[in-house]
């Protein structure tokens, strides 16, 4: 083990201790200690979960990359391991970007990921080359091949760019052989996706350029997925600067879902749709993975990158996944719904219904706290003129609240957290377009201390939003600009044991 391994290993395990699991989400994973960002390596490997991320233990703010590392059973209760990699090779020695892992058929587990180097251009700009890398291991040691790296930029098509080439996505065909999915850059196109394939592990062959941005969403591209679900074939992947079309794609950054069909022939996606993944704040990088009973399920990194430095220095832990959701296409659209082994952290349920609603502002006893699962539908009142706002506010106290609102005439829902404690309220809030009968909608908030992820009409749509707010505010309240019925059920939220290291 190299010693910038064993030294952030030695790092984590000694500074954790400072931070109480109180002060930390209950169900979702954060970082260890410091910075982290994507979702990497997600996959079930020895009878378990893991979860491998992008992961800074040094500081709270994003820097030199290693893999921190973490196991589950139920993907809600999670253990941290030993950091998995640190950036130690000649080839990586700037960071360990994102990547996969697989389960390899003489059981090792393999790491696919992009290894970063800085080097001094002609013009002596200091540019950071991109190459894929692999790793073997046990599920808690690794060990970084000796051929790396595997591809590089001699594998580029034409006009590739090698300081844009990251973020392999690796999987098995049935016939043994490796496919890695890589993001590129083609300058003055934007992000492409190039699909490699090998027999041996060591060398690589390009074999077809998946998809091409073309200059339509956003930039530069990363974190590609691409995984079958409900008889279509799914590709996920985040641009970078994205300009907004209408609703859709409004977080600069932010993660795209094109629907359609792998060409086996041509090796080319042949898309049939595009839509937004996410339509609150914090949502980027998302990786899936296939459950033993055939769920895909899919975790994100629940920041963005536009907010994701309002925070001081001495912040011990920065950055959180998303709730795990279970996918399905249903109608040609996305649905993703909170996995289904959050019901086992259901406290006894709290239930209301028929409560009327009008102008004004009730709490519902009994509905309070900041972990919590709340469902909410909507009906307007019989003989009433449509409702103009309903809004369900969370993390509240006098100073402060988070918002979750309906504007039926105009069919938008938007959120808005400029009230959570932040002091730059300019970059808070979000709208989605969203479905319903005349003011009929059904709502689900999953609260989880410092996040709220809003799931629309079982899943059509969800807004996710981090809030960074004191947890003494634990109030719930619902708010009527006219006249509507509400009806809710609640049930407390608590996990059997908080996030800790493994014994
Ligand atoms: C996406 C990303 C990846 C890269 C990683 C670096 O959030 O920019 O493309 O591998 O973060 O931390």
């Amino acid at each position: 083990m190299s010693q910038a391994l064993r030294d952030a290993r030695r790092y984590e395990e000694e500074r954790e201790r400072s931070i109480a699991p109180g002060a930390r989400p209950a169900f979702h994973l954060s970082a260890r200690v410091g910075w982290m960002n994507d979702p990497n390596g997600f996959s079930w490997y020895g009878g378990q979960y893991h979860l491998f991320y992008q992961y800074h233990p040094y500081d709270s703010h994003w820097g030199p990359m290693h893999w921190g590392h973490a196991v589950s059973d139920d993907l809600l209760h999670w253990r941290y391991l030993p950091a998995a990699m640190a950036p130690d090779m000649p080839y990586d020695r700037d960071g360990c970007y994102s990547g996969g892992a697989l389960t390899l058929p003489d059981g090792r587990h393999l790491l696919m990921y992009t290894g970063v180097a800085e080097e001094l251009t002609e013009t002596g700009a200091l540019r950071r080359v991109q190459t894929q890398n692999l790793a073997f291991g046990d599920g808690m040691n690794y060990r970084k091949y000796e051929k790396n790296p595997v591809i590089a930029a001699a594998d580029l098509p034409e006009g590739g760019s090698r300081y844009d080439f990251r973020d392999p996505r690796v999987w098995q065909e049935p016939d043994g052989s490796l496919r890695a999915l890589v993001a590129n850059d083609h300058p003055g196109e934007g992000g492409r996706l190039l699909l490699y394939g090998s027999e041996d592990m060591e060398h690589w062959k390009l074999l077809s350029v998946v998809a091409e941005n073309r200059g339509r969403l956003g930039l530069m591209w990363e974190c590609p997925d691409l995984f079958r679900l409900d008889g279509r074939d799914v590709l996920v992947a985040s641009a970078q600067d994205m300009l907004p079309k209408g609703f859709e794609y409004h977080n600069g950054n932010g993660t795209f879902c094109l629907m359609g069909r792998m060409d086996p022939d041509t090796g080319r996606f042949i898309e049939e749709s595009d839509q937004a993944v996410d339509y609150g704040i914090d949502f980027y990088a998302p990786q899936t993975v296939l459950t033993p009973d055939g769920r895909r399920v899919m975790i994100g990194w629940m920041q963005n990158w536009d907010t994701c430095n309002l925070h001081v220095k001495s912040t011990p832990w920065f950055g959180q996944m998303s709730l795990p959701r279970e996918l399905s296409i249903r109608n040609g659209v996305l649905f993703q719904r909170p996995i289904r082994e959050l019901e086992a952290l259901r406290g006894p349920c709290v239930e209301y219904r028929g409560v009327a609603l009008a102008d004004g502002e009730i709490a519902l006893p009994g509905i309070r706290g900041r972990t919590g699962d709340l469902e909410i539908e909507l009906e307007p009142e019989d003989g009433a003129e449509l409702f103009h706002r309903f809004a369900v506010r969370f993390a509240k106290s006098e100073l402060y609240h988070t918002g979750v609102s309906f504007r039926p005439v105009e069919s938008v829902l938007k959120v808005d957290r400029k009230f959570s404690g932040s002091r730059r309220a300019i970059i808070h809030q979000r709208r989605a377009k969203v479905n319903h009968d005349r003011g009929r909608l059904k709502l689900r908030l999953i609260l989880d201390r410092f996040s709220v992820e809003a799931f629309v009409n079982d899943g059509e749509k969800v807004m996710t939003a981090t809030l960074n707010t004191d947890l003494a505010a634990d109030g719930i309240t619902f708010f009527a600009d006219g006249r509507l019925r509400m009806n809710a059920r609640f049930w407390p939220l608590e996990a059997k044991k908080t996030p800790t290291a493994a014994d």
